[in-house]
Formats: structure tokens, sequence, C-alpha cells
């Protein structure tokens, strides 16, 4: 069966880190929210993936050229002109599909569990779509499904009044009716061609929808909150890897250390994740804090914070805490005599000083 992982959008709410880097490839552990999503896809012996997305094609090649070879996948990229809703991507994809049953995932979002219930389910039944809902607590900030009697009945995005607790989580199983739907609605009044109004046109013309539950965990990663929330999460559940090298330091708590990495005369306190390539010197690395490769660290102190690769952070006083550094940034202190900050910033930066 393939599955078609949705990559597009604009990542706004994370700007400017999505400025550089897709939100999907971002590193939750050190490891892109991506490669979670499509190992628990390998796990159920699924590995024909189509990655779609509007921006960085060449970026979305190298990552997943990488994991081709590692897990064995097959890899297609897919196109959208413009990330003008999800209905607009199925649509981009129908030649990738080719009049096969699928499923779709939005590729920012975490899910702890196994599909193989919902596949089983759908695959032994003769319906035509089927969506994977979660039982939340606050419907009303969700896409919510009406049931009855096993089967779909309407959909409603962030309703006031919530007809269920069932929460539409970005897992999606169609079979190629969802064509003729995509291409039959029209956008919406924030312009953009709706999943919801392709499935609602399945169900008023008759075709067979239903619904599985998902039993485990799944959560949406639109927010710098919520990718280092999930950071921690996956941290927590690390096992403990030295392979790099630790001089007079004191460490605590599971941590991993990658080849070439080093720690000289510095504190750490896991669980923490150090890749490849990494020079910590006269440092504290506090809990919930992963650091990418090739990332300098010197006469700091940062916890609970995502540090990309190549970054360079030294000689800072204050404590750095919850904080997302993209790529190759450096932040150092002033050699100036006058008291000064000076910053070289992105669309939507945001600085807290102390
Ligand atoms: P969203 O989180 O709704 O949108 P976004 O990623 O652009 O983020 P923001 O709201 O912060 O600007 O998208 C959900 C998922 O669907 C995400 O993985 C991106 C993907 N997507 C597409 O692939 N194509 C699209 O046209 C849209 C709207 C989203």
């Amino acid at each position: 069966m393939k599955t078609l992982i949705l990559c597009g959008g604009t990542g706004s709410r994370l700007w400017p880190v999505t400025l550089s880097v897709q939100k999907q490839l971002i590193p939750i552990a050190n490891k892109p929210i991506l490669f979670y999503i499509i190992d628990s896809l390998v796990e159920v012996g699924i590995v024909d993936i189509g990655i779609l997305s509007n921006q960085k094609e060449d970026t979305f090649n190298e990552a997943l050229r990488f994991y081709e070879k590692r897990e064995k996948i097959k890899y297609t990229y897919i196109d959208q002109d413009k990330p003008i809703g999800l209905a607009n991507a199925v649509v981009s994809a129908k030649e990738f599909i080719d009049n096969e049953k699928f499923i779709m995932i939005l590729g920012d979002n975490m899910y702890k569990f196994s599909l193989k219930k919902f596949l089983d389910k759908f695959n032994s039944e003769n319906v035509n779509c089927s969506i994977l809902l979660k039982e939340v607590e606050n419907p009303s900030q969700f896409g919510v499904a009406d049931v009855l009697n096993g089967k779909i009945v309407d959909l409603v995005e962030k309703p006031k009044n919530p007809p269920s607790n069932l929460a539409i989580t970005g897992i999606y199983a169609f079979d190629s009716s969802i064509f003729k739907a995509c291409e039959n609605i029209k956008s919406s009044w924030r312009g953009e061609y709706e999943i919801t109004d392709a499935i609602k046109w399945l169900l008023d013309n008759s075709y067979n929808v239903t619904y599985d539950i998902l039993e485990g965990d799944w959560k949406d990663l639109g927010t710098p909150e919520d990718i280092l929330k999930e950071n921690m999460n996956r941290l927590i559940g690390i096992k403990e890897n030295v392979v790099g090298e630790i001089i007079s330091s004191d460490i605590s708590g599971k941590i991993i250390l990658e080849e070439n990495s080093k720690i000289i005369n510095s504190i750490i306190r896991g669980p923490v994740s150090i890749g490849d390539g990494v020079m910590i010197e006269n440092s504290y690395i506090g809990p919930y804090t992963s650091l990418g490769n090739n990332v300098s660290i010197s006469n700091c102190q940062i916890e609970n914070s995502i540090i990309l690769d190549e970054s360079n952070i030294s000689d800072i006083d204050s404590i750095i805490d919850s904080s997302i550094v993209e790529k190759g940034s450096v932040i150092k202190k002033s050699t100036q005599l006058r008291k000064v900050s000076s910053f070289l910033l992105a669309k939507n930066s945001l600085v807290i000083l102390e």
C-alpha cells in the first residue's frame, strides 16, 4: 500500500526556523519528525512512500536518499505547486497513487502507536474512506467527527458545540473516489481546498466513510512550544549510548554521545542527546537538550533546548532555556567596551534578553 506524507505548507508558526529547514525535518531528540513517521510505516510493512511538498525538494531528496539506503523504503518526491490545502495536495499526488488504495499522513504530526489495526480494518471493509480519530478533552480546538453506528455522518472544524470528543488526527485511508471528491469542491473561506470538504462530498454522495479510534499518543507539532515539549518526551525514552569522549566531566542521567564528540570539563544532566562532531567545554548541559552535529558549546549553561547542526554558542552568562537555535547560528559575548547587544535576525525571530 502506498503512503502519501504531506510535507508542504508554510510552517509560519515556526518562522524563522522553517525558513531554512522544513518543519517535517526539524529534529526531535536528533531525529527528524518525518523519520519517526516513516519508521512507524516500515514497522507495518509499508515501504512505498511519497513525500509531497511545495518547497525544498533538494533537502527532502538528501534526507530521504539517506533513509532509503538504511530502511529500504521506496521514495518518491511529489511537487505541490502551492500550499493551497490538503485536498489540492491529494490531487497533486494523483499520478503517484495511480488508482490504488492509499494512506495519507500529515508530516508534522507525531504518533506513538501501531497503524496495523487501522489498516487491517480499512482493508477488510468495503469502504471508500477511513479516518483515524482520537478522543480528546478539548474537541473545540480540532476538526471533530460526528459519528453514528460506526460511520461518520459529519465533520466540523473547531466547533463551538462539538458533536463528539473525537478529533481528526491527520491519518486517512482512501480509495480512488477521493480524487473525484477533491476535484469537485470549491476553496474555503481561507482560500484552501480542505480535505474535510472533500470527505463531506463523499458523505453527500453516498460513499462509505468510516473511522477507527487511535489508542496511543498523537501530537500536532505546529509551534515552538509543541516542538520543545515533544523533544522532552522523546528524550525521556532514549537509550544511553556513549561513543564520544568524556574528559574531566560530571555526567548523570541518560545521554547519547555520538562519535567524534568531546565533553571537556563540563556537567551534563540527562536526558540529553549529543550528535556527531560536537565539542562541549566548561559548560553545563541540562535535561531535555538536543545538540545536533558539529555544534560547539563553551562557557555556557543550556537546558530544555534544541540546538541544530553547526551552531556555535560561547561565553554566555545567563542560562539558555527553552530555545530552538537554527543551523549555523552563532551566539557569543560582545567584545566591545560598551554594554551592547547586536542582532542579525530573520523574519519572525524572537529574542528574549535577561
Ligand atoms: P498546517 O500545520 O495546517 O500548515 P503549515 O504547515 O503551513 O503551518 P502554519 O499554519 O504554521 O503556517 O499543515 C499541516 C500539514 O499539512 C503540514 O505537514 C504541512 C502539510 N500541508 C501540505 O502538504 N500542503 C498544503 O497545502 C497544506 C496547507 C499543508
